[in-house]
């Protein structure tokens, strides 16, 4: 097993009430499987990489946190600090403080960064939202895209140029009524992507959406009115590489869609694009569940996703929205709190969601060794 685990080892000898937190649960999945290696030497065998998204903060602050992201990464994302929001809070002004950071510590460490977002309708920064909505400039669009691609694209291979363009439920195009359609209409997209190229003639030139797992209405559209926009894309020739597929899993909604996933990838592959998975993690459905439980039903729906995806030959990479629970986005809510009335009277709490490879103590789950042996196959 990676190095880092002897450290993890030794940050629990060191680490107070550790012992509790080290399951028997976790050392008897530990015992009986084969180790499988580093998440990142599991898919070294199908030439794509495995990746992670991180904060220079974490990075910097949390050492053994930092070793277990060397260990097992062979790719990061810039979970915050790519964004447009993060990149020029006031007009002209940069602060890319954290993204060099994040780019200097990939370069020493030979990482490649995975290009997370130079156009996304959440990370607008104020003065821009002010300039769309009044004087729509698309010079400042293009400046931020050139900025990004010019000072990092030495690391950077895959770009998301652009991040959850589709809303469904709203235009008959199935396009998200942000800022950017309504200020530039729907070229944007095309856009952005022919001034990426420019700015970047050999990156791979992505569109990152999510909710394209499950079989609901919603989703189903999504997948639908996705592939049409490409098509269109296609059919003008505008510059576009591949797809990413964000892969927010969420046992709330029951289990991935594996029949629609392949026929949306066919439909991709059949584009000619690649596909990175580029987020990926699993909400909860069940706080109250004993903790194996709860850790099986994590591992088996990132399995079952995995298993359907890599089927396609066009996906070139995994990447993880965190390594682990220490950090992830995904929270256990307040009202998910009030909805287990009763539960956990013993007063431990449901703890953290455990949608992650690894939990809090930076221990591998039930899910590390689905996604390893999974990604091994
Ligand atoms: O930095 C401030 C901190 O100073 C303050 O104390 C704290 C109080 O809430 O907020 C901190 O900033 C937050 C930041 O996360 C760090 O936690 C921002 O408000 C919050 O907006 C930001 O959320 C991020 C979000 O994107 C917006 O950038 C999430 O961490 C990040 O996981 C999320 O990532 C997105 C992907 O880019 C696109 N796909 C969905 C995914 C999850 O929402």
């Amino acid at each position: 097993m990676a190095s880092y685990l002897s450290e993890r080892v030794t940050r629990r000898n060191f680490m107070k009430g550790a012992a509790a937190a080290l399951s028997s649960t976790i050392i008897a999945i530990r015992a009986s499987e084969a180790s499988p290696g580093s998440l990142k030497a599991a898919v070294r065998h199908r030439g794509i990489f495995f990746g992670t998204a991180v904060t220079s903060e974490t990075l910097k602050s949390d050492p053994f946190f930092r070793d277990a992201v060397l260990a097992e990464c062979s790719s990061l994302t810039p979970e915050l600090s790519m964004k447009w929001g993060a990149a020029e809070p006031s007009e002209g002004k940069l602060d890319l403080t954290a993204m060099d950071e994040i780019a200097d510590f990939s370069r020493s460490n030979g990482l490649q960064v995975y290009g997370h977002t130079l156009l996304w309708h959440e990370s607008i920064p104020q003065w821009a939202e002010a300039m769309l909505r009044d004087t729509p400039s698309w010079q400042h669009i293009r400046n931020h895209i050139a900025t990004v691609m010019a000072r990092y694209g030495d690391i950077v291979r895959y770009w998301d140029v652009v991040n959850e363009p589709m809303d469904t439920g709203h235009r008959q195009d199935g396009l998200r009524d942000s800022l950017f359609l309504r200020a530039f209409g729907s070229g944007y997209i095309e856009r952005a992507l022919r001034d990426a190229r420019v700015f970047s003639p050999g990156g791979k030139l992505m569109i990152n959406e999510y909710g394209l797992e499950y079989d609901n209405r919603e989703e189903r559209d999504r997948r639908y009115l996705f592939l049409k926009m490409i098509e269109g894309l296609k059919s003008k020739d505008i510059p576009l590489d591949g797809i990413g597929l964000q892969a927010h899993l969420d046992l709330r909604k029951g289990t991935v869609f594996e029949l629609g996933i392949k026929d949306f990838l066919r439909e991709i592959e059949g584009f000619g694009l690649e596909v990175v998975v580029t987020e990926l993690d699993v909400k909860e459905a069940d706080y109250a569940a004993p903790a194996d439980e709860r850790d099986l039903a994590v591992a088996d729906e990132s399995k079952r996703y995995l298993e359907t995806v890599l089927d396609s030959k066009a996906v070139k990479g995994v990447t993880t929205w965190g390594l682990s629970d220490r950090y992830s986005w995904l929270q256990v809510t307040e009202e998910e709190l009030a909805a287990y009335n009763g539960a956990w009277l013993d007063g431990r709490g449901p703890g953290l969601n455990r949608g992650l490879p690894l939990d809090a103590m930076l221990m591998p789950k039930r899910m590390y060794a689905a996604i390893a042996s999974t990604l091994a196959k």
